[in-house]
């Protein structure tokens, strides 16, 4: 099949790599001619594993432009995966998927099957049919579906191979679309929900806040642990060994970060209040999740009084491990905050870079093992398994205090108290 994806970001490229192993033809547009430029070089412009490789391997059935117009015409089935970044008062801009829909619109000459995978707020893909309507499309034209993703980063080709469900939604009229989803993710094994275009919409956004509302129970669960002497990972362990709970996102630590969680909780947050629908939970998941290094800083204030020109070291930088996205990374809220406080910032991440406006703030070490030399204490703000497998012995012989403070309960902490170094988690001691 003919499958034209628009929007070269991490949801395009995987989504674009993926399908081009199932055997669909491929052709991968985007309005940012640099970007695209380095595609058609073999160069990927992000960190994801496996996906240049998958991307390369595919080479014979992946094409990459900035025609759109060109690429509706060659296709039967459009992805629209472009960014729906968050605005200041927690809405959402659609500015770039309307942008699509208007070019769609000019373009549209024979039937098309338009799938939204960005993630959009409950009622987009309604208002797009109407827009097209308006513009005097002609509704046999073409279908809309909603098929909302649920990828990773760092793990979001493995998450496109081998996902928990596909989730559809369309429009009650339509009887073609299902069956032309379903023939695209034919080599998936999942089970396929199916529902309304609202109903995916909203399964994306409740999906993000209950995964983000796990995080903060445990965040906040952490915080009285301190104050018991209860380890927070043995609560965890018991807690998720109830299948009704469920293991997965019970990891404390200085919060969670990136493009989705933050943006997606706020949305939902902004379309409940649109309606007049309080949202206490989500408005306490955001409450615990916006002050969790404040408190993490206060264990490290406890430990060294003042930190004025102390080195300190910050082990990480990217939001989570396996990928190099910065975006609203607790990492970089803890450098920026050390730096306030008149700390010398010293970090390492073995992918991801200190933004350019930032980089007079801390210094960026190649090598870990360079970067924590003559620290007072070092702070794991990433969980990277280079980051949680560190040697202590080297650590130990080369730091200048003895703190080490575990941001994301990934380390060992009786091999670090062997070393005899000083070891405080989060809800862990
Ligand atoms: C998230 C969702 O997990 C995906 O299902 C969804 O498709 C994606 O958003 C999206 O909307 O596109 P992602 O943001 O890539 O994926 O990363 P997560 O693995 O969910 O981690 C988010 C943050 O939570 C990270 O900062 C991570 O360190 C933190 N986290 C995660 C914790 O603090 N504790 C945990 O137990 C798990």
């Amino acid at each position: 099949m003919n499958i034209c994806i628009i929007g070269a970001g991490y949801v395009g490229l995987t989504t674009s790599a993926a399908l081009a192993e199932f055997g669909h033809l491929i052709h991968c547009v985007d309005i940012n001619s640099e970007k695209i430029q380095k595609l058609q070089n073999g160069n990927v412009p992000i960190y994801e594993p496996q996906l240049k490789e998958l991307i390369c391997k595919n080479s014979d059935k992946i094409t990459f432009s900035t025609n759109l117009p060109d690429s509706i015409q060659k296709c039967t089935v459009i992805f629209v995966t472009v960014g729906t970044p968050g605005l200041t008062d927690g809405s959402t801009d659609l500015s770039f998927l309307q942008s699509v829909f208007t070019t769609i619109a000019q373009h549209l000459q024979s039937y098309k099957t338009i799938i939204i995978k960005s993630t959009v707020p409950p009622g987009t893909n309604q208002k797009m049919h109407q827009y097209l309507l308006a513009k005097g499309v002609s509704p046999f034209m073409y279908n809309i579906v909603s098929n909302p993703e649920f990828l990773r980063e760092g793990s979001a080709i493995n998450d496109m191979f081998h996902p928990d469900r596909t989730v559809i939604g369309i429009a009650e009229d339509d009887k073609r679309s299902e069956v032309i989803i379903r023939d695209i993710y034919q080599s998936l094994s999942s089970p396929f929900i199916v529902t309304s275009w609202n109903g995916a919409e909203m399964i994306k956004y409740a999906s993000n806040a209950f995964l983000a509302t796990k995080i903060s129970f445990i965040n906040e669960i952490a915080r009285v642990c301190d104050f018991y002497g209860a380890d927070v990972l043995d609560v965890a362990k018991g807690l998720g060994a109830d299948p009704r709970i469920g293991p997965l996102f019970l990891q404390a630590g200085i919060g969670y970060g990136g493009s989705c969680f933050p943006k997606d909780l706020q949305a939902l947050q902004h379309i409940a209040a649109a309606k007049l629908v309080k949202t206490p939970i989500l408005d306490a998941v955001h409450e615990v999740n916006s002050t969790q290094l404040e408190w993490y800083i206060k264990k490290l204030q406890e430990e060294l009084p003042s930190i004025q020109d102390k080195k300190v070291t910050v082990l990480g930088i990217a939001f989570k491990p396996n990928t190099d996205d910065i975006r609203h990374s607790p990492a970089i809220a803890l450098i920026q905050k050390l730096h306030s406080l008149g700390a010398d910032v010293h970090t390492y991440d073995p992918k991801a870079s200190l933004p350019a406006d930032l980089r007079h703030i801390a210094i960026q070490h190649k090598s870990l093992k360079s970067s924590y030399i003559d620290s007072e204490a070092v702070i794991i703000a990433t969980d990277w398994p280079e980051i949680c497998q560190l040697d202590w012995k080297h650590v130990q012989a080369h730091i200048k205090g003895n703190l080490i403070l575990d941001g994301r309960n990934c380390i060992n902490r009786e091999e670090v108290l062997r070393f005899g170094l000083n070891y405080k988690g989060v809800g862990r001691g």
